[in-house]
């Protein structure tokens, strides 16, 4: 992996894996906004960079000509997709694909695992309660998600260090580095092509069963799509929310007079929680995503791809 240049002039030259965009993005963002709303660069093939809502609100809608595809921002562009539905689907998959999906999703479905959330978390912190301090990424954060969503998809809970390393070689190591994108995405795809077929003839009622059940134009979703779906959320809902968890630890460390009033006016708790997630994931490479125009994903054409934030 090559060193990163850093970034000459914010308009002509981003790059968000930019340590200056990755400790604080919103004066970058708000400059932009204001004096060069479409920002561009020569790095990941050539892409724009819209930084108005109207603007990006438009691309993301116009699905006649953008597709939605390829997501991951990249160096170079591997020829092969990667399919994750719902978020790589355009009309007219998107919606049933995202419709059949969202019972697994719904504020009730979230409150029955927040018993088992809260045990996973307490044990972590016995874990290192005694020693008075600890490394919140290491020891707490990054294994939350890990292993809340390992339960609901019902994969071995001792698999956890499996599902970390894939998240790290395809979302960070592997924006710039295409063997570990590689590895990671063809390991992860192994993993569940071998737990959905457990499931063949031994259905199961955990996440991965229900998918399995899930209906797509009055059919049973086929098992590719399922396991493109598993896929994304396993990225989706482990890199998100571990950037998140993490933020908010690394801010209430960091200002003991914020960990203060939390204490005190525990009501606060929901906004700071939504606030974290935020500010978190503006700092992950995560919350910017790519459009290609339609005839590019088909591979014709020069290769610019529209970059929202
Ligand atoms: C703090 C936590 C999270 C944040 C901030 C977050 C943020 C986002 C964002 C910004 C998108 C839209 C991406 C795009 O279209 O460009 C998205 C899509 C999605 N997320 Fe999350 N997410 C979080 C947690 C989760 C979790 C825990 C799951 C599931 C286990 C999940 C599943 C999904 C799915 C399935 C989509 C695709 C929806 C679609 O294509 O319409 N996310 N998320």
């Amino acid at each position: 992996m090559s060193e990163r240049k850093p970034v000459a002039d914010w308009r002509t030259d981003w790059d968000h894996l930019d340590p200056a965009w990755r400790d604080d993005p919103y004066p970058i963002w708000a400059e932009l906004r204001q004096r060069w709303p479409i920002a561009q660069t020569g790095r990941f093939e050539g892409a724009y960079l819209p930084t108005r809502y109207a603007d990006v609100k438009a691309i993301a809608y116009d699905t006649e000509h953008f597709s939605a595809r390829r997501v991951v921002v990249r160096d170079q562009y591997l020829d092969t997709l990667m399919p994750a539905p719902p978020i790589t689907s355009d009309p007219p998959n998107h919606k049933p694909e995202k419709r059949s999906m969202l019972p697994f999703s719904t504020p009730r479905s979230m409150l029955k695992i927040e018993p088992k959330t809260r045990v996973i978390c307490n044990d972590l912190i016995d874990g290192f309660i005694a020693n008075g301090q600890c490394d919140a990424a290491q020891a707490y954060t990054r294994h939350i998600p890990v292993r809340v969503i390992a339960q609901m998809l019902g994969v071995d809970p001792a698999d956890g260090d499996l599902l970390i390393k894939w998240i790290t070689q395809i979302l960070e190591l592997g924006v710039s580095d295409d063997d570990s994108f590689v590895a990671g995405m063809t390991e992860m795809t192994h993993y569940f092509h071998a737990e959905v077929a457990k499931r063949q003839n031994n259905p199961t009622d955990d996440l991965i069963g229900e998918m399995m059940r899930a209906e797509f134009d009055g059919q049973p979703w086929e098992p590719e799509r399922v396991i493109g779906a598993l896929r994304l959320l396993m990225i989706a809902g482990i890199d998100t929310t571990w950037s998140g968890i993490g933020f908010c630890l690394w801010h209430l460390a960091r200002y003991p007079e914020d960990c203060q009033r939390l204490r005190n006016v525990l009501q606060l708790m929901p906004l700071a929680i939504d606030d974290g997630c935020d500010r978190g994931m503006a700092k992950a490479h995560s919350i910017i995503r790519t459009y290609w125009p339609r005839d590019l994903v088909a591979g014709h054409g020069s290769r610019t791809t529209i970059t929202t934030v």
